[in-house]
């Protein structure tokens, strides 16, 4: 595998009084695509420029492949940034543009046209090459400056929210370039986004930020369908999330998929009512937790489901409002006064009958123990 390895250790960064950064420690591995990916605010470019160089951290280890890096200026560390507003040379054409930083190191013409012309053909901009960026779209530009970024092989890319300025279609068409890109050198990739879909598609892992800190780390799925915190859980794609208290705890027979003892919980969950949840946490009666269940995990019909399996949770509800978008339809149930479930179906068949469940009718919501999750136990 090629690229640096990256390794952060309790990295700290203040501003004055404000701690932008509180003991972040990474260890991203070579050629590894990792994202940073938090809400506006919470320290993602601070840590980014700290790698780059741009910015030095209070307290700290930051190794590239193991060799201390701290010391070095940005141009002597492998890295290059690729940022979200492209910092193109307006007047120079997209050819020099992306021969910059080879001309800088006084790199002969003759070395330098076939190697921009391999770098353009990667971004697939062979015919731009005479165009001045203000002739360019806004993909173009943003493949302009990663041609830029890539051109001194680096070891690593940083990559700042370098999608934000394009609309959404253009975006999800630049991210699968991205990641075809990655796939060819073969570098190591740091990517920072607020977008939590961007970071589920394109990641090997995620490391998940919140006001300075670093709450989770894993790849999308373990992020998606395991989140370590109410915050993970909530800011990680959409969720019914609920405090609630465990009434009652089972052990079952059988173990689960990795050979953990299961066991199924009911909770106790003031809005709700009591819910079933299989877990391998060993659960005390009396306990607090945080539970969750996906709105996609969550089925939705006008009959009642003619199930009497132990371990499905049934409620009753009035659709309160239907978002039909096409391929899903998403439900907010109201069970009572002022709670709503959120249910989302996808429309795989023609016939579905998504679209017939209206508003205000009499629905009932069904899930089974498994697909609900405990996020946190509380005390
Ligand atoms: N040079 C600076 N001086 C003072 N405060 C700063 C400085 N740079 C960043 N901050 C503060 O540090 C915090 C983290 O900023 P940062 O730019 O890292 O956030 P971010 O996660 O990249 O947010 P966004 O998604 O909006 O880009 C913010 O509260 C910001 O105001
Ligand atoms: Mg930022």
């Amino acid at each position: 595998m090629k690229g640096s390895d990256v390794v952060i250790k309790d990295v700290c960064k203040s501003f004055g009084d404000f701690r932008a950064l509180n003991n972040v420690s990474l260890k991203i591995d070579k050629g590894e695509f990792f994202s940073l990916l938090g809400p506006s605010g919470c320290g993602k470019t601070t840590l980014l420029r700290i790698i780059a160089g741009f910015e030095s951290p209070d307290d700290r280890v930051l190794t590239f492949d193991g060799t201390d890096v701290l010391p070095l200026p940005p141009n002597r560390r492998q890295a290059n940034t690729v940022f979200q507003n492209y910092a193109l040379f307006p007047h120079l054409t997209v050819f020099e543009n992306v021969a910059f930083p080879l001309r800088i190191k006084k790199i002969p013409t003759a070395v330098i046209i076939p190697k921009v012309k391999d770098y353009l053909t990667l971004v697939q901009l062979e015919g731009h090459a005479h165009k001045k960026p203000n002739q360019l779209s806004g993909g173009q530009k943003q493949r302009v400056a990663i041609a830029r970024a890539l051109i001194n092989e680096p070891q690593v890319l940083l990559l700042d929210e370098p999608l934000s300025a394009l609309d959404a279609k253009l975006r999800q068409h630049m991210l699968i370039e991205l990641d075809q890109i990655h796939d060819k050198i073969g570098i190591t990739f740091i990517y920072v986004t607020h977008d939590q879909q961007e970071a589920l598609s394109v990641s090997d892992r995620i490391a998940v930020m919140n006001a300075g800190d670093v709450l989770q780390i894993g790849t999308p799925h373990e992020i998606y369908e395991s989140p370590g915190t109410d915050f993970v859980a909530k800011f990680i794609g959409e969720t019914n999330l609920f405090d609630a208290t465990v009434a009652r705890v089972l052990k079952l027979e059988k173990l689960d998929v990795n050979g953990d003892t299961e066991y199924m919980a009911d909770l106790d969950i003031p809005e709700l009512g009591r819910v079933k949840v299989t877990t391998i946490d060993m659960l005390q009666l009396g306990q607090k937790v945080s539970w969750t269940v996906r709105p996609e995990k969550i089925l939705i019909s006008k009959d009642r489901p003619a199930t009497n399996r132990e371990d499905i949770n049934l409620f009753k509800g009035s659709v309160d409002e239907p978002i039909y978008s096409g391929f899903q339809t998403k439900f907010y149930v109201k069970i009572r006064d002022d709670i709503m479930i959120r249910v989302i179906k996808q429309h795989a068949k023609y016939s579905d009958e998504g679209p017939d469940i209206i508003w205000k009718d009499e629905v009932f919501i069904s899930w089974s123990a498994a697909d609900g999750y405990i996020v946190e136990v509380k005390s």
